[in-house]
């Protein structure tokens, strides 16, 4: 049976103490969850977060990461740093940073292949804005932001990445895109990656959804063909919300 790959992104929230209390929680309510978990807490609380699960199964994730190894790159953390804290998979390209922080697809690039040579797991973020989406720019806005997003990225790394597929208008918006409808942008998708590396390749690429995803909405997308994950905003902020959507099998 497939694992799925349940994220929670907590974006600018909580404190240090705020954070370990959820990270406690969660662990202890997703003891027996079977699927691939990450938790992405804020800088300031990677390392505490990092000891409240040690030895469980959670993951640790950032949210973001800078494009160098190091040097005079003033309010920039490095894969370095975050590899010392334990810290396992990198959030890349959300839409956030893209659109509030004016982040481009090759800049998004030079982040992706660093945090791969240096063994990282990324999160690839991927999708499309309602203006884009209703001028027919689907296919065009997120195959480039694929295309250009792995850029001299080698097969043998693939099995490192995740795409997350999340509609900029769905996120934070209580609009979830319908099951059929991110079925069918996660398999257009499948066939970007397949002419980039190839069908098993485009087969075995873990493809997660995100914007809105919810305890009674998670198991109608989880149960699609192509849906193999989820990347969780506002509902990763609870255990009572999170716990649900981890364990919606
Ligand atoms: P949301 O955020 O679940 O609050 O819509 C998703 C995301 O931005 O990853």
């Amino acid at each position: 049976m497939r694992k799925y790959f349940i994220a929670g992104n907590w974006k600018m929230h909580k404190t240090v103490a705020e954070s370990v209390t959820l990270a406690k929680d969660l662990a202890s309510g997703l003891k027996d969850c079977g699927e691939k978990i990450m938790i992405a807490p804020a800088f300031t609380a990677l390392s505490a977060v990092a000891d409240a699960i040690k030895g469980g199964s959670i993951l640790l994730g950032a949210q973001n990461m800078g494009p160098e190894e190091q040097g005079a790159h003033t309010g920039e953390v490095s894969v370095l740093m975050l590899k010392d804290l334990g810290v396992k998979v990198v959030i890349l390209g959300h839409s956030e940073r893209r659109h509030a922080y004016g982040e481009d697809d090759a800049l998004v690039n030079r982040k992706v292949r660093l945090a791969l040579s240096h063994g990282l797991e990324t999160i690839l973020c991927v999708g499309e804005t309602l203006e884009e989406r209703e001028g027919g720019r689907l296919e065009a806005i997120v195959g480039t932001q694929i295309r250009e997003g792995l850029a001299g990225v080698a097969p043998g790394l693939l099995d490192r990445v995740t795409i997350a597929y999340e509609p900029v208008w769905a996120i934070g918006t209580g609009k979830t895109a319908t099951p059929e409808d991110a079925d069918a942008v996660h398999a257009f998708i499948r066939t970007v990656i397949a002419g980039l590396y190839g069908p098993e390749s485009a087969k075995k690429l873990c493809i997660q959804y995100g914007g809105s995803v919810k305890p009674d909405n998670v198991a109608q997308l989880m149960a699609k063909d192509n849906i193999d994950g989820a990347l969780v905003g506002g509902a990763s902020l609870k255990p009572e919300t999170f716990v649900p959507i981890a364990k919606f099998r």
